[in-house]
Formats: structure tokens, sequence, C-alpha cells
């Protein structure tokens, strides 16, 4: 399905479920080791998976997580689809009529469970529960920049979003019940017109299977899918985003155009000395043309002006992403004794990014200037033991560093146990 226009548009804020600094997070699974196989990737290492399926074929995987709890109940997944802040879709086809509406929904606005034809589609899921977030952990054998989000849809009997094709790459785990999923790697992409979502015109099935619980079903970008409920079913999304090449290419040039100004190398302001009087007044002046492209010719980068964008761009949180700060936050000395004795973990809003040369955290850039291996340990692990914190407890600028990020409700004390 769709997720959204580009992956800037999934929201977050505080939800009842936040965990308070002292309650203990949820148990981190670790993605599995990149030449390690994994029953995660149907006894493929990731190495493996990411040279033969990434980015160019299906793969089905039986039981891919056997024993798997869904990371939410339904009734927890409609309660999140009530808060204003939670991406949520409503998508019915009922007699033959396909309808998509946008929450919040109140419990009483959803067709009740009997009701065939419908699913509720929950984005960024990973934002508000760290069981979702350490779902889509497991998932970080793929680079934390081109990871997305977890959706989560639930549907009844019947339902599904139609027949369609995504620009991303996607793991659909089943978590309850089943589902049967049929794909085509299909040329005619064309979409049925009129409708408020995409749907295929002609969808021409060539494989289908039915997914149980733990069953995962990973599609490269392009692949038309059809995936109907068959009884009430549960599905995950790990979705990866991808923005297109004119979205990278605009962003760049914005944030070019914003370091430049920073430092002042735009203040420079377009002269015509030169300029004739016209008859012709509304014509636009070759000259002018000629000059701006000189200027435009002018416009330099180097790598770590693509790196600095990048890093910016990608670790920045979603626009409507709230942190949590906490509400009575200890003062730093207390913060130091409390880290030392339950180390730390990133929020799971938290998207914390490095390269040579910076470090990015939220859509901040910080030039870490030598060797931060605690840096790079947090990043990956998103978490810092006791004794990791204690090794660092005495050098101060890296004490108020991190003592800023719990105040902003950054990173949280207590590790990912
Ligand atoms: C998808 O097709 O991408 C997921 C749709 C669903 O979970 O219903
Ligand atoms: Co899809």
């Amino acid at each position: 399905m769709p997720r959204r226009p580009n992956h800037h548009s999934a929201e977050a804020a505080s939800t009842p479920n936040s965990s308070p600094a002292s309650e203990p997070a949820t148990q981190p699974i670790l993605p599995p080791a990149p030449d390690v196989p994994t029953a995660l990737l149907g006894n493929l290492s990731p190495s493996q998976f990411m040279r033969r399926y990434w980015q160019k074929k299906p793969l089905l995987i039986r039981q891919a997580i056997p024993n798997i709890v869904p990371p939410l109940s339904r009734d927890e997944l409609f309660e999140l689809a009530d808060q204003e802040e939670v991406e949520a879709r409503l998508i019915t086809h009922f007699r033959n009529k396909w309808q998509l509406e946008h929450g919040p929904f109140a419990p009483d606005e959803l067709p009740s469970a009997k009701q065939r034809g419908w699913t509720l589609l929950v984005q960024g899921v990973d934002l508000h529960d760290d069981r979702a977030r350490a779902l889509l952990d497991r998932f970080r054998f793929v680079p934390d920049a081109r990871l997305d989000d977890l959706m989560i849809s639930y549907a009844s009997d019947t339902g599904g979003v139609g027949a369609h094709f995504d620009s991303y790459d996607v793991f659909l785990l089943q978590v309850k019940g089943k589902r049967r999923w049929r794909i085509s790697a299909q040329k005619d992409l064309t979409l049925q017109a009129g409708l408020p979502l995409k749907v295929l015109q002609n969808f021409e099935p060539e494989q289908e299977w039915v997914l149980e619980p733990g069953d995962m079903l990973y599609l490269p970008p392009h692949i038309a899918h059809d995936g109907i409920a068959e009884g009430e079913c549960m599905t995950c999304s790990i979705g990866f985003r991808a923005p297109s090449e004119s979205e990278l290419t605009a962003q760049f040039l914005y944030h070019l155009a914003e370091r430049g100004e920073a430092a002042g190398k735009t203040g420079a302001l377009y002269r015509d000395p030169r300029q004739s009087a016209v008859e012709r007044p509304a014509e636009l002046p070759a000259a002018l043309v000629e000059r701006v492209g000189a200027i435009l010719a002018r416009v330099r980068w180097n790598e770590q002006d693509i790196a600095s964008f990048l890093g910016t761009y990608l670790s920045e949180p979603k626009p409507s992403v709230v942190f949590d700060p906490p509400q009575r936050p200890l003062n730093e000395a207390r913060f130091i004794a409390a880290a030392s004795k339950q180390g730390l973990r990133l929020d799971r809003k938290t998207n914390l990014l490095y390269e040579r040369r910076f470090f990015f955290v939220n859509g901040e850039e910080i030039a870490w200037g030598g060797a931060k291996k605690w840096l790079f340990d947090l990043a990956n692990h998103r978490s810092m033991s006791a004794k990791r914190f204690v090794t660092l407890s005495h050098d101060s600028p890296v004490t108020a560093l991190l003592h800023e990020w719990y105040c902003a409700g950054w990173i949280q004390v207590g590790e990912l146990a």
C-alpha cells in the first residue's frame, strides 16, 4: 500500500504508553549479523539476502519469526488510530466500491469486525510503541538511512487495499490470522482512474501464497501485489524510504542555499548596469538569462556537503514528531549517577546517524572531531550499558551533551536490557 508521498509526512507525539525513565525498556532483539544465516531471511544470511534479493526479486519466507506475537493487539491498534498525531487510514471495499478516509478514528467510527471488506492502516507505529520499534530493529541489517517505518494493518475478512504497486522495498510480515498474497512482475502498471487509492487496472497474478502468522514476503519496488484477508488478520509492513531523484536534488539545493546564506556567500545582488531602455517590457532579456546562467555555473559543492545534507535530511524527525522531555528532569550530577547505574537508550523517535566527520541527531549536525567510539556504539546499538557510561562519566563535554539530549527527551535513562 502506498505509504505516503514521501517519508516526511508521518507523525508522532506523546502517547499514553510512553515509558517513564525508570521503566525497563523492551528487550532488544538484535539484527542478525551480516554473515550469519537467519530464520528471519529463510536461513540466508543478511549478506546473501542483500546480494540475491534486495531490490531484485520477491522472496517468500515461511516462519521468518516463529510463534510471533503481534507487537500491538487489535484494540491497541484501534486506540492508536484514535490519536490526533497518528497517521491512520481506513479503506473500505463495500459493494464493490473503494473508499478511503483519514483518521483519527474513534472506536465507534470503525466498521464492526464482523463486517467484511475493510482495512485500517496505521503508519509509523514504531514512533509510538517500543514493541513496534523493537520489531523494526530486527531489520537493521539494512542501513538506518534506508529504514523508514513500521505500518500495521488490521483487516476484516476479505479486507485489503486492492492490487497495487509500491515504489519502495517492503517486508510484509503476517502477525495474526491469514492473508492470501498474489504478486506479479507485470510491466503494465496503469492505475484505475477516479479512485481515491492506487488500484491497478489490469492485475495479472503470477504467484500466490497464503501467509500464516510468522510468514513474511519481501517485495522490491514495483512488484504488483494484492493481499486479501482470509478471516480477520493483521500484517506488519516494514518499509524503506526511497526519495525520488528530483526530491533529493531539490532538497540538496535548498540545503546548499541555506548553508551558503549562513556562510554569507549569497549576499551579492544581481546587477545590470548595462541594461538599456526597452520597447517590449514583457520580454525576458536574453542577457539576464545569460548572467543568471553564469551565477548558477559558479555553484560548487563537495562530498562533505553531500554527506552533511544526507545526514541532516535523513535524521530529521517526521514533521509532527514531538519528543516527551522528562517532566522533572534530573540535574546533570543526578543524571550521571542514574546513567552510571542504569545505562542509556535512545528514545524510539530519535534518529542518530554518523559519517567520517560529523554525526547527525534528529536533523542537527555536530562535528565530532576525534575518536568517538562511544557515539558509534550508541548509534549502532541505540543503547549504552551502565558500564560503558561509567567510562565516559568524567568526560564533561560528553556528559553535558548527553544530559542535554536527556532533557530534550532524545535519550532516556535505562539501557535496552
Ligand atoms: C501493502 O500492500 O503494502 C500492505 C497492505 C496491507 O497491509 O494491507
Ligand atoms: Co503495498
